[in-house]
């Protein structure tokens, strides 16, 4: 009897205390998401229709295909790369004969920019991923996007800095910045 009354009791207590010790270490650890673009511009049209969807569904990693080890941007893939499966897969097809032909020049495909910062902002990814920061959270849900577009504010001051608030990584100007010229 007494003991019953005192489980009454304590029960919700605990689980008071229990989702509040979760949401803590929610809010303590949560990446912050950068916003959705409000006004994206449209996708634009790319020399070959390359689906993310597609190829991350048949398990493609991010890094097979783009690399932050070189030079200051991230790489696009070699045809070579592309050919290593196309060579047999859906090899009849229109799109990938386009695709054989510019494995058989010189040229890289001539891909159309997607994300742009504003010439002369300080920018790598390379801390970015050091410090843990997933691709998605500043590009978007790649994994289900057919054509990518800009589908996050990633490339604005606002998005930039108040992720460097919330993640304690520095804010000041020359951080971005290189005037005041020296
Ligand atoms: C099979 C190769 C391949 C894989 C795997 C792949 N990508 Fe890509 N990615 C490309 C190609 C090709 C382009 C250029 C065409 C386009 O924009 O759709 C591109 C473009 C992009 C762009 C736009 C770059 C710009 O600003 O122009 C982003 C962002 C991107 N990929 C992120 C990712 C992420 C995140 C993943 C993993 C979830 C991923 N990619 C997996 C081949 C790949
Ligand atoms: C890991 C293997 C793999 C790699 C690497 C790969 N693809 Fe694919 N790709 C596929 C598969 C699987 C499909 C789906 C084929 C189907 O619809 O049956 C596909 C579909 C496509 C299609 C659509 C074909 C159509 O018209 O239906 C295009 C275009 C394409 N890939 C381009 C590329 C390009 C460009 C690259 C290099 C940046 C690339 N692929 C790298 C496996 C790959
Ligand atoms: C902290 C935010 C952030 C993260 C994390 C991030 N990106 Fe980016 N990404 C950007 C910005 C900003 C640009 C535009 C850079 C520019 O103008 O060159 C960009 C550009 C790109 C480009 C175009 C080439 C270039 O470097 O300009 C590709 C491809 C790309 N990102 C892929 C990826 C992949 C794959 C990952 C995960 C491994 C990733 N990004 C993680 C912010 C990010
Ligand atoms: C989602 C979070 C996030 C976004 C968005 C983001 N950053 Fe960062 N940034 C970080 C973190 C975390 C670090 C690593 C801080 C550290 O290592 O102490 C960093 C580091 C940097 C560094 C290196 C700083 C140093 O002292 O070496 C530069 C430069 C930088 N960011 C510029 C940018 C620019 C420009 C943008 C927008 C185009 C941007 N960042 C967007 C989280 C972000
Ligand atoms: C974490 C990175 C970051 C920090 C810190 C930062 N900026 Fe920026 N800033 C950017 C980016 C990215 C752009 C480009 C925005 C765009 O393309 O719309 C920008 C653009 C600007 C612009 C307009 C474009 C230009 O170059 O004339 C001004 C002005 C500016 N920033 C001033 C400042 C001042 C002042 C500070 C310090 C109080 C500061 N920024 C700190 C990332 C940063």
């Amino acid at each position: 009897m007494r003991r019953g009354f005192f489980v009454l009791l304590l029960a919700p207590l605990l689980a008071l205390f229990v989702t509040g010790v979760l949401r803590a270490q929610q809010g303590a650890t949560a990446t912050p998401e950068v916003p959705r673009h409000l006004a994206p511009p449209p996708a634009p049209v790319q020399p070959l229709p390359f689906s993310h969807r597609t190829h991350v569904k048949v398990g493609a990693q991010c890094q097979t295909c783009h690399s932050a080890t070189t030079g200051a941007q991230m790489t696009f893939p070699e045809t070579a790369t592309c050919m290593k499966c196309h060579r047999t897969i859906a090899a009849n097809r229109p799109t990938i004969v386009k695709l054989a032909e510019f494995a058989k020049g010189t040229q890289p495909i001539p891909w159309v920019r997607v994300f742009r910062v504003l010439p002369g902002v300080t920018w790598t990814h390379r801390p970015h991923l050091q410090a843990g920061v997933r691709c998605e959270t500043c590009h978007g849900n790649v994994p289900e996007m057919d054509t990518m577009s800009m589908a996050t504010s990633v490339t604005g001051m606002a998005a930039c800095v108040t992720c460097h608030q919330e993640r304690k990584a520095s804010t000041s100007c020359t951080t971005c910045h290189v005037w005041p010229a020296t």
